[in-house]
Order: C-alpha cells, then structure tokens, then sequence
C-alpha cells in the first residue's frame, strides 16, 4: 500500500520516478508527488493519478539527480493535494515519503504543537518530518542520526525516504515493516517498494530488512541497523530475473484481462521444472528440506487474506482429501488476535501473491514463537514473507499487476495441489497409480484453458444482460464453494455490484429471501459428485425466478433446460476444477466492470499489495 521509488545518481530523476510511479501505482493511487533536489528541494504533488501529476510539473522546472516519489492509498487524512507526499517538515529541513502507519502519532503531534510546531496536514508521516526536523534542530546532529532517533520514538510500520536540504547530494531510507529494495547500478542507486520500477536499470538488488537505515549517495551505500550505528552492515546483493516484457499489456486493454489470458501460461510456468520427465511425479525443491516435518505434522494451519484466503480453502479440500491431513483455513488478519493453539507439531502455510501482506506477514511472525513449521506459497522473489518462511514454493506466475488477482490465484492452488498430491503419495494415503494419475491430469489443465477462454464472446454478452443488477449470489459445493466466493469477490472489488457467495445448499438459511427476477444467481454445476444436489439448489433458484447463469461440463444438454445461460467447461477431475471454473468468473467480472465504465485495473479504494493493516 503506497508506493515509493526515488533515485540517487547522475540522471535526471524526475522521468525515472514519473516511470516508477506508474509501475507502484497498483500499490494505491489516492495522489502522487515528487520532490527533486537540485540546489533547493521541488516538490509537486496532487490528489489523483501520475498523469495528473505528470499534467501539474509540465511547465515546471524538473531538473534533479536526485529525488523520491510518492503514490498514496490514504490511511490518515482523505486523498486531497495537501495530504499527498511528500511532505515538509514546518521549517522546510526534511521531507518525507511514507509507506505504512506511526501508530503513535497523536501522541507525537501533541508534543510537537507543545514544542511550537504547526501542522497542515491529518497525515501521520507529516508528525514524522517534523519529529526529524526537531531532533536535528536541538541536538545539531546529522540528518542520518537524527532519522534514526526519530524513528526509535516510532510505533508502527514504515517504508521511508527521506531528502534533507542542509544534506544535499543524499538521501535516506529506512524499514520496518513496509518493504523497500535498492537497485544497485554503476554510480546510481534506485529505491522503491518492490523492483518494478528497478528492473530496467539493473538487476541487481538489497532488499532492506526491519530496522534498517541506509544512507545512499552516488558514491555507495551506508547500511546500518537502527538501534546501533556501530554496527554498517555489508548489503546482500541478489540478483533477480524479471522480465521487462512483463510488465506491458501486450495489446490488451487492461492488465487483468492479459492475466486472465496468460493462466495457461502461468498454471505451466509454475508445475515446470516440478514435474519428473514421465510427467507423473512431483518434485518441490523448496520443501524438500522440511519434508519429514511435512509428513509428520499434525495439522496443517493455511493463512492468508482476500483471493490468497480463497485459493487456501481450495488447498483445504485437497489437502484432506488427497493426503488426509487436517486443515484449518485462518484469516491472517483474525489469527494473531485470538490466541491460536498451534505448536511445533503444526505446519502453518501463509499464502501471499505480493508476500508483503502485513496482516500474513504478521502471522507468520506470531507462529514463529510457537515452534511450528512455516512454509510460504508466495509469487514474488524475495519478498518478506518468502525471507521469513522456514522454506516455501513460489508461485511463478509472472508480474500480477492487475489489482484484482487472478492469474495468481490459479498458480496458487497448482502449487497447494502439488503439495497435496506429493503430500498422500508420501504419507501412504494415494495408492502410485492414483498419486501418477493426478499429477498427470495436472500437467494437462494449460491443455483445456483455451477451451475455457474460448468462452469470451458469450460471457461478454452475457456480462450486457446482466450489467445493470444491483446484487448477485454465486453458488458452490465441495471444492467449488471457495471458487464461488472468489467469483463474488471479483465482482464486488471491480463492478461495485453487491455479491455473496455461499455453498450452495446454506442459499436456503437466508439468501434465498434475495431472489426474484432481477438476483442473477451464478452457480458451479460441472458434473461432479455433487452435481444432482447443485441441481437442485438450481430448480430452488428457478421456482423463485432468479436468473441462473450455470457454469457446467460441456456437453450437459439438461442443464440447459433449467438455467437462463450456460457456460461450458471441458470435462476435468474434479481436483482441477476450481482451476477452470473460476476462468469464466473472472471473465465475467471483468466484462459486467467494463461495460458499467468502471477502472477495472485500479478500482476504487483498493490496493493491491495491503501493507498496512
Ligand atoms: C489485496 C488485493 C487482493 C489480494 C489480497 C491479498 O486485497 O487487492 O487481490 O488477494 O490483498 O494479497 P496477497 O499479496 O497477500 O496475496
């Protein structure tokens, strides 16, 4: 949430930042800013999106090789100009741009005022900058050691950069919390949230840990931790491997709906490598070390939040049913609040497509006390919740930039479907003919999604129908359930229409009372075991006049006597279905979000990586 991108070196900073902000705008998009030193401090801020900032600094000086910028999902004080970072400290000594939240910052504010200061913002990070300010006021201590006291007075989570007019030719940076990486190139330092905005320049990276301030000039990298100065650490440089490709809609009109297209693509991105030659065994090389761990645990404990949180109550139907394995499926967000019982006997997976989700993040730091395993199911490289996982499997599903998450969400069940499948081959309870068959029958589900795609045409004329409905239920059973969930989410975050989801038999303990000739109800009806039952959730549907929009195996001539539209899926196992099935959801959400003229890659009030909590 927020995203942050600054640069040190011999370029003009302001394209590099304008760029990079574009990158981190799926990070939030409430206003964007800029400040650029060049002999003084620039600062250029708005309410809205980087082109309305781009339109605000056209005929403005832009020069600066140094400078930092800012895109706001806002916490503290409504998205407005004067809200939006940077911000200056009241006599003009630092500003700040800020990813997170000072939980104490009230208590600061009073402080200050008592101490003469004067605020014009409600943001918290304005109390920072002057917090800063005052310690380098009183104490005549450098801009670095001032920071670094100010921020042990800190309570809360931040992502910072910092520019000191008295300092010229440096800037500051700092984390706890909020994620920050720094790009290494020749005589050049870049910073941001995550390496989007990197890439192009160079691959080589730090990533900051908690507590850490780091002093960046073009002539190198001062890292220390907070709570000692004596202590400059050397930075670990990684190397990652991005393709820049990736992040271009390659003639799409939206990144989601190049992500929805790509599932192929990325479902065999991430079983490749995984699978033996004869295509019927898996191997996970991130696990292998905390594999007898796996095999003994008691109880498998999945976190996560939003579509993550789907894909973990798809791992929790197959965990149970292919290895036998109990599952318990926790909102990240709930888990550390209640005092779970968990042990070194349990294994906890959190699932983050971002792995900077602050409330899974927090989790994994809460079970870390109790001994148990932790395994991370995350997409991005190097992320703070694959670095502090005791071993994990990443996604690989490429670049999601989409705010609404698909792609990510197929590739996440593949992995927790190669774990479960692994999982019951290694604790007896798959037979090898039934453990080689799954894994087989996963290697062909890339094969069937371009039947599935296929579909596009009728879901947009479908999406026409039923654009204008104020409210929609979609029903599932068994492993559908938590794919009928994902599919009301996509709607609700994109078209800012009403739904539910629910299994469909709960329909008859409430939200049946919704239905009538307006409610579209969207119900998952392959032909599964559970296929007679869904049925007859359908004829309820039908009795009260609700529209039914049936997604069902191809080939099922007597669904189409009962539902209002079909749409077909080729016929699969049904441990692979939620893969196909939740194709058509995201299709169909994305076409009812673009015929009502809605922002599908950046709605409203969302972000896309929640770093806050
Ligand atoms: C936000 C995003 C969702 C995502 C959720 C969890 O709400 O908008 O798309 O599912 O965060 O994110 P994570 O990165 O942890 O999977």
């Amino acid at each position: 949430m927020c995203g942050i991108v600054a640069y040190v070196g011999e370029r003009t900073a302001y394209p590099i930042l304008i760029k990079g902000l574009q990158r981190l705008e799926y990070r939030g998009y409430d206003s964007a800013g800029v400040a650029l030193f060049n002999g003084e401090i620039r600062v250029y801020k708005c309410k809205g999106r980087v082109k309305e900032l781009q339109l605000l600094a056209r005929d403005k000086e832009i020069d600066g090789s140094i400078g930092m910028g800012h895109t706001r999902w806002a916490t503290h004080g409504e998205p407005s100009d004067v809200n939006a970072h940077p911000h200056r400290s009241m006599h003009g000594t630092f500003h700040v741009v800020h990813n997170g939240v000072i939980e104490n910052h009230a208590h600061l504010r009073r402080e200050l005022v008592n101490r003469g200061y004067i605020f014009h913002t409600d943001t918290d990070t304005e109390v920072l900058a002057n917090l800063i300010e005052e310690i380098y006021r009183e104490q005549h201590v450098s801009a670095e050691v001032a920071t670094r006291l100010a921020l042990t007075r800190v309570v809360g989570a931040y992502g910072l950069a910092i520019l000191c007019e008295e300092e010229p030719g440096q800037l500051i940076a700092a984390r706890k919390g909020s994620p920050l990486v720094i790009g290494v190139g020749e005589g050049e330092y870049f910073l941001a949230s995550d390496a989007m905005p990197i890439i192009e320049y160079t691959d080589r990276v730090i990533y900051m840990n908690d507590d850490e301030v780091a002093v960046i000039t073009p002539g190198g990298i001062d890292l220390k931790h907070l709570y000692n100065d004596n202590d400059a650490k050397t930075p670990e440089i990684t190397t990652i491997r991005v393709h820049i490709d990736s992040i271009d809609k390659e003639g799409y009109p939206h990144f989601m709906l190049k992500e929805i297209h790509e599932q192929a693509r990325s479902i065999a991105d991430t079983f490749r490598g995984r699978v033996s030659a004869d295509g019927n065994k898996v191997f996970l090389g991130g696990i292998l070390d905390v594999m007898p761990r796996l095999i003994e645990a008691r109880r498998i404990i999945i976190v996560a939040c939003g579509t993550s949180w789907h894909a973990a109550l798809v791992g929790e139907y197959l965990f149970e049913e292919y290895a036998r394995v109990p599952v318990e499926v926790e909102y990240a967000s709930e888990f550390r609040y209640r005092n779970p019982i968990i042990d070194e006997r349990d294994l906890l997976i959190a699932i983050s497509q971002s792995g900077e989700t602050a409330d899974t993040l927090a989790a994994v730091r809460h079970a870390r006390a109790s001994g148990a395993t932790i395994l991370g199911i995350c997409n991005v490289a190097g992320s703070s919740i694959s670095r502090e996982t005791d071993a994990g499997v990443y996604t690989r599903a490429g670049i999601e930039i989409g705010v609404a998450s698909t792609k990510a969400f197929t590739s996440q069940i593949t992995v927790l479907a190669m774990m479960a499948f692994l999982l019951g081959n290694k604790r007896q309870v798959l037979s090898p003919e039934a453990y080689h068959a799954l894994v087989a029958g996963l290697t062909r589900v890339p094969g069937m999604i371009d039947g599935v795609l296929a579909t596009e045409g009728q879901i947009k004329e479908i999406a026409n129908r039923y654009k204008d409905a104020t409210n929609a239920l979609f029903l599932g059973r068994g492993i559908l359930f938590p794919v009928a969930l994902e599919g009301a989410l996509k709607l609700k975050e994109i078209s800012y229409i009403h739904a539910g989801g629910y299994p469909a038999a709960e329909m008859k303990h409430g939200p049946i009372a919704l239905i009538d000739e307006e409610m579209p109800v969207v119900v998952l009806a392959p032909n599964d075991k559970l296929y007679e039952k869904t049925i007859s959730n359908i004829q309820e549907v039908k009795a009260r006049r609700g529209k039914v929009i049936a997604i069902a195996t191809r080939g099922n001539a007597a669904i189409r006597e009962l539902a209002d539209e079909v749409i077909e899926i080729p016929p699969c196992d049904e441990a692979f279905s939620p893969l196909l099935t939740v194709i058509p959801l995201q299709l169909l959400a994305y076409h009812v979000a673009v015929a009502r003229g809605c922002d599908v890659d950046q709605p409203r009030n969302l972000a896309k990586s929640v770093t806050v909590e």
